[in-house]
């Protein structure tokens, strides 16, 4: 059993992996600003208030854990109509040199389709909006993924296709092979469950696959 550091615990993708871990019998320490909000009674749940981009946060959240699952998310219509985007690559910049301060190897990062070399399997048509709408997002993810490519570290890059709040099915396909890459609809659930699995396998490590239903 793992001691699990999860970094965006709050919501979505970040709060189903606390969930599915606790189920697998890990020791989790959930972090997100607003982790003390978590609702969820269980002694081997450690809630961590903290900044993702801040390395003294990040630093203390890490010591004694054995793996990070990175979860961090912007509200809808970031970089479209919010702003530029840099939360995946700063909060990245501050996670990295921590977990080598601290030794811990393992990282288990969610990006999403359409980041990195995965950009190039979005249909043409569908190229401009998601420019459009997600282009922000995405490319701070591509710097994102670059800097974990780069680490040194164990990684797994995570690119789930388009995310319901659907139940688990366990029935979800991982595509490795840029090849097999397409877009899908996958519940948070699944990409939960791919993830926990990946805490017990070193099948996905420096592998970027994209996570469909
Ligand atoms: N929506 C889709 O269809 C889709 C498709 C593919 C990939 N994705 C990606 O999947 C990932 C997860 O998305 P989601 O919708 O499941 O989750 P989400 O609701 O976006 O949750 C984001 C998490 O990040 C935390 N967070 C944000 N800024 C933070 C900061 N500065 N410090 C610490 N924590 C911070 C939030 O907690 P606090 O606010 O409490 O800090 C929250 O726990 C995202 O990267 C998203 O882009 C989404």
């Amino acid at each position: 059993m793992k001691s699990v550091l999860v970094i965006g615990a709050s919501r979505g993708i970040g709060l189903a992996v606390v969930k599915r871990a606790l189920g697998g019998g890990h020791s989790l320490r959930a972090f997100a600003r607003s982790a003390a909000r978590i609702d969820i009674d269980d002694p081997r749940l450690e809630r961590v208030e903290g900044d993702a981009r801040s390395p003294e946060d990040l630093g203390r959240a890490l010591t004694g854990t054995d793996a990070v699952v990175l979860s961090l998310g912007v509200p809808p219509g970031a970089g479209f109509i919010i702003g530029p985007v840099d939360l995946f690559s700063s909060a990245t910049r501050a996670l990295l040199p921590a977990m080598r301060e601290t030794g811990v190897r393992r990282l288990i990062a969610v990006t999403g389709f359409g980041a990195g070399d995965s950009r190039a399997a979005i249909p043409l048509l569908q190229r401009l909006p998601f420019q459009l709408v997600f282009g922000r997002a995405y490319a701070d993810k591509t710097v994102q993924e670059q800097l974990i490519r780069d680490s040194g570290l164990d990684w797994t890059l995570v690119r789930p296709g388009v995310l319901t709040n659907g139940r688990a099915t366990r029935r979800y396909s991982v595509l490795s092979e840029p090849a097999t890459w397409r877009n899908g609809i996958v519940s948070r659930a699944d990409v939960a469950d791919f993830i926990v699995a990946q805490l017990d396998s070193r099948d996905f490590v420096h592998r970027a696959p994209v996570v469909i239903g």
